[in-house]
């Protein structure tokens, strides 16, 4: 195995790794934040991720802000999405709102203040501000004949909506400016295949940039190192995996496959249905990893999103509805009891990483088992292009393509 390091000389344009594996290579042509990636064969290669590349936190789209059930009465509740301190509550109608937690006077939290039901009055000069719009009612300390117009002051305001128990913020720009021009998509869902069903939601702190909250949740090589359990998997349960993979719109998905047989809930599951199991995986940007198993009538849907709520800490939340056995808590034991252990796992490895990512944060790709983070910094990069030129995303997962790991 050789590899060579060259510099390109044009401006901006910080060096190209050449690794070869078994005289095959790939050129990876990297600056700030931009990610492009050149093939001279196809074949197994080792790339690596530039050590400048700064986590990008995605804007223009819906983030969960906090659980619903968070969120009661007058009180206002506090959170942070994208570095963005909000203040959250709801109406004197139930209806939940976002406001920028910092008051457009001097800065002072909105979150200290006090809310009737309709208007966030801030604790320092007690400037009133419509929940809704963050548009300004009240200037206390303005005379009858002020030419001043306090409607014209506004404070941070986010699109806010709630769905699958969760309180969901579009995420605009850090100011929290109302964009006239841009059509808000539809705020994401979980997907269910019956009317009836249960559901369940766990959370965790990542202490990790998005980006290495989100690539930990499609690596699949980790599992029989950091997941080893009686009943998920051991070292040596690791075996060759060959997985089709296609093109969704901002995303990628595994395509319809059986579930690792490897795996002691997958098997309680065949168990339990009777019947074979499929499953599917997406990804869709900014930060959603999608599952469905399906098994005859029975299904069961989950959804992990990692968060960025600040650049060295994430927030993931999981939930999962399901209808198999909804009347013998089979599968909520293993979402409330393994999950959070399956969870923890994780969050102790992020932690441990980043005790060296203080030193080094370089990453290197290997092909196949990291196809799938590539991808996700070539998706980012070519949203990020498509955005900046206004042209369609060039999508680099051109169709299907067959990837092989060893899990
Ligand atoms: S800082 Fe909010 S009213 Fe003055
Ligand atoms: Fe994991």
């Amino acid at each position: 195995m050789s590899r060579h390091v060259r510099i390109i000389p044009e401006a901006g344009w910080r060096r190209v790794w050449l690794c070869g594996v078994g005289g095959e290579c790939t050129t990876i042509a990297a600056r700030m934040s931009d990610f492009t990636v050149e093939k001279t064969r196809e074949t197994k290669t080792t790339t690596e991720k530039p050590r400048d590349s700064a986590a990008e936190m995605l804007w223009g789209f819906w983030y969960p802000a906090l659980p619903s059930e968070r969120v009661r009465g007058r009180r206002l509740a506090r959170a942070m999405l994208l570095e963005v301190p909000l203040v959250i509550g709801r109406d004197a109608g139930g209806k939940a709102f976002v406001l920028r937690d910092v008051c457009p006077h001097r800065a002072f939290p909105l979150s200290f203040g006090r809310f009737d039901g309709e208007a966030v009055e801030c604790a320092y000069h007690g400037w009133q501000f419509d929940a809704h719009t963050g548009q300004c009612r009240t200037i206390p300390s303005l005379t009858v004949d002020s030419k001043l117009k306090c409607e014209r002051i506004f404070a941070g305001s986010f699109p806010c909506q709630e769905r699958d128990g969760y309180i969901w913020a579009f995420m605009t720009n850090p100011e929290g400016r109302a964009d006239a021009g841009e059509a808000i998509p539809a705020v994401p869902e979980l997907p269910t295949f019956s009317e009836h069903y249960k559901i369940a939601r766990l959370a965790a702190d990542l202490p990790c940039s998005v980006d290495h909250g989100i690539i930990g949740l499609m690596d699949p090589a980790h599992g029989p190192f950091v997941h080893q359990a009686w009943w998920w998997r051991s070292r040596r349960s690791i075996r060759d995996k060959e997985k089709q993979f296609e093109p969704i719109p901002n995303g990628f998905r595994m395509s319809p496959h059986a579930p690792s047989s490897n795996s002691a809930p997958y098997k309680l599951l065949k168990l339990i249905t009777g019947e074979p199991a499929t499953t599917t995986i997406d990804f869709v940007l900014p930060n959603q990893r999608f599952e469905q198993i399906r098994a005859g009538k029975y299904w069961l849907s989950s959804r992990t999103t990692v968060t960025p709520v600040k650049r060295d800490l994430c927030r993931l939340d999981f939930v999962a509805a399901w209808n198999i056995w909804p009347w013998f808590p089979v599968v909520s034991f293993i979402i409330h009891v393994l999950g959070p252990r399956f969870i923890r796992q994780d969050t102790e490895v992020i932690e441990k990483q980043g005790l060296g990512l203080k030193y080094e944060d370089r990453m290197m790709l290997v092909d196949d088992a990291d196809r799938q983070a590539r991808w996700y910094f070539e998706l980012k990069a070519a949203l990020m292009e498509s955005r900046r030129t206004r042209a369609p995303l060039r999508h680099p997962v051109a169709g299907p393509v067959v990837l092989k790991w060893r899990s």
